[in-house]
């Protein structure tokens, strides 16, 4: 990777919790807290969560480590890593792929990270007080179709993150998000125990626990699998990238199960303050992509202290998302600074320009151009499954089956044992998962979820 590239220069990957807490920025962001309860809704409830999380465990966390050990063995951004260790194969494609999909989720993520800003303003001038959830429901859908408003947020948002990373001023940022992370999660335990303390709250920690597998489709199972790389930042070679700066001494296997389980619990807790406000208020838990919107300004209009709760809250949502931002439009700025030999700020700035221009169509097709249609998906939500469903479950495929069965064994326990200096147990198993069970499994996930196999 070019000298240029800031996280290079990244001072907190001097230490364990500096590169745990990059990783973990990253990793927990809309994701969490927007993406996965609206999934969980749209499919049904718990037999999703159930699905989702035995796939974290069997696929998401053996591929986000062989995405460290390709990284740290290779010490090379995304594309490169494939081609140091395979020279003159295709296996870079992976890279690519991931590359191509960072850049068309920061087109709709931008989108939605515009959406935290207005309610954080929303939230600063008071304005949820005296609504009713209709109200608040009505008042959602008239913002995001909006031509200008929600494209001004995204605005913002794509000229903070471009900022960021065209000076590679982060160091602080992390600094910061070391102290404000814990503190979201604060105050999403807190939104936790007002939501569960509700009226009728109970439904929603049924749909939430109690699985109904029959409520299960196909095309759920490939939502969870999906939904488990975009929420670990897998696919994308951001996990490539920061393996390659990791240290010799860092241990990966648990590195990856902290990321995994950090990323986990926060989504965990996000669902618990949604569901039971969803079913207390009456909202329909598959609303989709407005469902937190719509819910969590009704559950601190009825807590002592809401007033200030959700201004912490949207902030912090804000700066969550800004982690992940940073990461995505890294990752492809790397890309075009090796491939074009391009200087940094310009790279950033030329490739969050296109980011933005497909970014605000994207918006826009949640208003004046809802009728154009791609697949029955308005652009918005079009992007954000084909990425999440085809691109990442494509890069993740490609990775498994190269550290599976093209890696070289003896890489695979250097990286793992850090020369032998650690005793790992897990070695065999983590080959044969993914060797064999996460590309099969991703494979009949896939082929089952887009109608081609039928089981
Ligand atoms: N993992 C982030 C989240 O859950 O919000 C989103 C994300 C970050 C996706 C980085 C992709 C990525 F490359």
């Amino acid at each position: 990777m070019n000298k240029d590239n800031r996280v290079v220069k990244r001072e907190s990957f001097q230490s364990s919790f500096g590169l745990i807490a990059a990783a973990i920025g990253s990793a927990v962001g809309l994701g969490n807290i927007w993406r996965f309860p609206y999934m969980v809704g749209v499919n049904g409830g718990a037999a999703f969560l159930i699905v989702y999380l035995f796939f974290v465990v069997i696929i998401g966390i053996p591929i986000m480590l062989g995405e460290f050990i390709i990284g740290r063995e290779a010490k090379k951004d995304a594309v490169g890593s494939y081609k140091t260790l395979a020279p003159k194969e295709k296996w870079y494609i992976s890279g690519i792929l991931g590359v191509l999909a960072a850049f068309l989720i920061l087109a709709f993520y931008s989108v939605v990270g515009g959406w935290t800003l207005e309610y954080l303003f929303s939230a600063i001038l008071n304005k949820f007080q005296g609504q009713s959830v209709a109200q608040i429901g009505e008042g959602f859908s008239a913002f995001i179709s909006d031509p200008i408003r929600p494209v001004f947020w995204q605005l913002v948002i794509m000229l903070i993150t471009t900022y960021i990373v065209a000076n590679g001023v982060e160091d602080g940022i992390e600094k910061y998000s070391k102290v404000l992370m814990p503190l979201l999660l604060i105050i999403v335990v807190i939104l936790d125990i007002r939501a569960v303390t509700l009226t009728g709250g109970g439904a929603g920690l049924e749909f939430l626990f109690k699985p109904d597998f029959s409520k299960l489709k196909a095309q759920g199972i490939l939502d969870a699998l999906g939904h488990s790389f975009f929420s670990l930042s897998l696919g994308m070679g951001i996990m490539v990238t920061y393996g390659s700066y990791m240290k010799e001494k860092e241990n990966l296997g648990a590195t990856a199960l902290k990321v995994g389980i950090a990323d986990t619990v926060v989504a965990l807790l996000a669902g618990i303050a949604i569901f039971p406000a969803v079913f207390a208020f009456g909202i329909s838990p598959d609303e989709g992509a407005g469902l937190v919107f719509v819910t969590l300004p009704n559950v601190f209009l009825q807590m002592p202290g809401g007033y200030i709760f959700s201004i912490l809250f949207f902030a912090l949502l804000f700066l969550a998302t800004l982690t992940s931002t940073i990461s995505i439009l890294e990752a492809v700025t790397a890309y075009v600074i090796e491939k074009f030999n391009m200087e940094r700020k310009k790279a950033a700035i030329r490739t969050a320009i296109l980011i933005t221009l497909l970014g605000i169509i994207a918006s826009l097709s949640n208003g004046p151009l809802s009728h154009r249609l791609i697949r029955g998906m308005n652009l918005f939500d079009f992007l954000d499954y084909l990425t999440a469903n085809y691109f990442l479950t494509m890069s993740a495929l490609i990775s498994s089956i190269f550290i599976g069965w093209r890696l070289d064994k003896k890489i695979i326990e250097k990286q793992l044992t850090n020369d032998g200096r650690l005793q790992i147990r897990y070695i065999r198993l983590l080959s044969f998962i993914l060797k064999f069970i996460a590309p099969i499994a991703i494979i009949i996930v896939f082929l089952t979820g887009i109608g081609i196999i039928k089981l």
